[in-house]
């Protein structure tokens, strides 16, 4: 293993955009992910706006069933899942994690508006970008709606939250966002949760069922190429920010999905004995051939392990709204 770069010969070697690489947490995760056995690299680097675009894509292939399903339980049953998070019976703030493009939540907040409940859209995410086109297509689509973009990490917005209002929350977390996290993380997730919220709050959390094998694999073993280019676009992103010269025909994707513990688990994988440097970071890097870098877990449920979950954390789960198909979940949990 080669050592960490040296910090002093970085500065020395000058270049404004290798201190701002080397003092970005990027260069910290990735230096700290490949210094490691197994090599890794965390799934929230997919997310720039290359990578946006391709999971734009992926949203839209048939075989990626997931965004499909949890919109089809949101416009049939938008109504039943307002009426159960008490929406009409007094103000609340609807706070969106992650909230991305609105797509499926804008089915909740239209219908919400309609029926005249009290209450302000709050969409948490760390990208301006993203709050800033989001909340310019609200305005466009959904006139009339109260929107308060927090561009903040997800429990300094609950925090921020907390000071300006005394109302009840409703949280959103959709998506299978949930998924990204394994079983223990995702249970520390949802206990910091529990404790930056108030007795009576709900979570609306989005989540993928276990369902038949092949369905699963297909969604993340495209013919298309396309999860391909998504997990590859985090080589391409070293390339860009950190002066990486990743070649990327000499790594391929490889993703599989187990089963019994319900995860797909997806890798970069070298084809070859190589040595990839990063001339921002004055750091080189070994991969034997066949090495794996581990990139992305995407945890399916069952609703046993789901209520199991939910009680351990500190949550009451009220009810269950699944598409025809079951293949995915929308819960609604209570903070006892
Ligand atoms: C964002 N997240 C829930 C997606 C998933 O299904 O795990 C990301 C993704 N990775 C490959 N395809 C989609």
């Amino acid at each position: 293993m080669n050592p960490s770069p040296n910090p002093e010969a970085l500065f020395s070697s000058g270049g404004q955009h290798k201190k701002k690489a080397l003092s970005s947490q990027f260069a910290k995760d990735v230096i700290h992910g490949f210094s490691r056995h197994p090599k890794a690299v965390s799934s929230q680097y997919f997310y720039d706006k290359p990578g946006d675009k391709i999971f734009q894509q992926i949203m839209n292939m048939p075989e990626y069933y997931l965004t499909r399903s949890e919109h089809e339980i949101l416009s049939r049953q938008r109504k039943d899942i307002c009426t159960a998070f008490n929406a009409f019976d007094e103000a609340f703030n609807l706070i969106e994690f992650g909230a991305g493009d609105g797509y499926k939540t804008k089915l909740l907040l239209s219908f919400l508006l309609e029926s005249g409940a009290d209450f302000t859209y709050y969409p948490v995410d760390i990208s301006q970008h993203i709050l800033d086109e989001l909340s310019k297509s609200l305005q466009n689509e959904i006139p009339g709606l109260r929107v308060k973009p927090l561009n903040l990490e997800y429990f300094s917005a609950l925090s921020k939250l907390s000071e300006m209002s005394k109302r009840r929350n409703v949280v959103l977390f959709l998506g299978s966002n949930i998924g990204n996290f394994s079983y223990n993380s995702a249970g520390g997730f949802l206990r910091r949760l529990s404790w930056y919220c108030k007795k009576d709050d709900m979570l609306l959390l989005g989540v993928d069922l276990k369902k038949d094998p092949k369905i699963i694999t297909r969604a993340y073993d495209d013919p298309h190429g396309i999860t391909a280019a998504f997990n590859l676009n985090l080589l391409e992103r070293m390339n860009r920010e950190l002066g990486a010269d990743f070649v990327l025909s000499g790594f391929t994707h490889h993703t599989f999905y187990e089963p019994l513990s319900g995860k797909v688990l997806s890798y970069l994988v070298s084809l070859k004995q190589q040595t990839v440097s990063f001339s921002f970071l004055d750091w080189e890097v070994d991969f034997d051939e066949f090495e794996l870098v581990h990139t992305e877990i995407s945890k399916k449920y069952s609703i046993p392990e789901l209520e199991i979950l939910a009680q351990q954390q500190g949550f009451q789960v009220l009810k269950h709204f699944t598409d025809e198909k079951k293949y995915f979940l929308d819960t609604l949990w209570k903070v006892k």
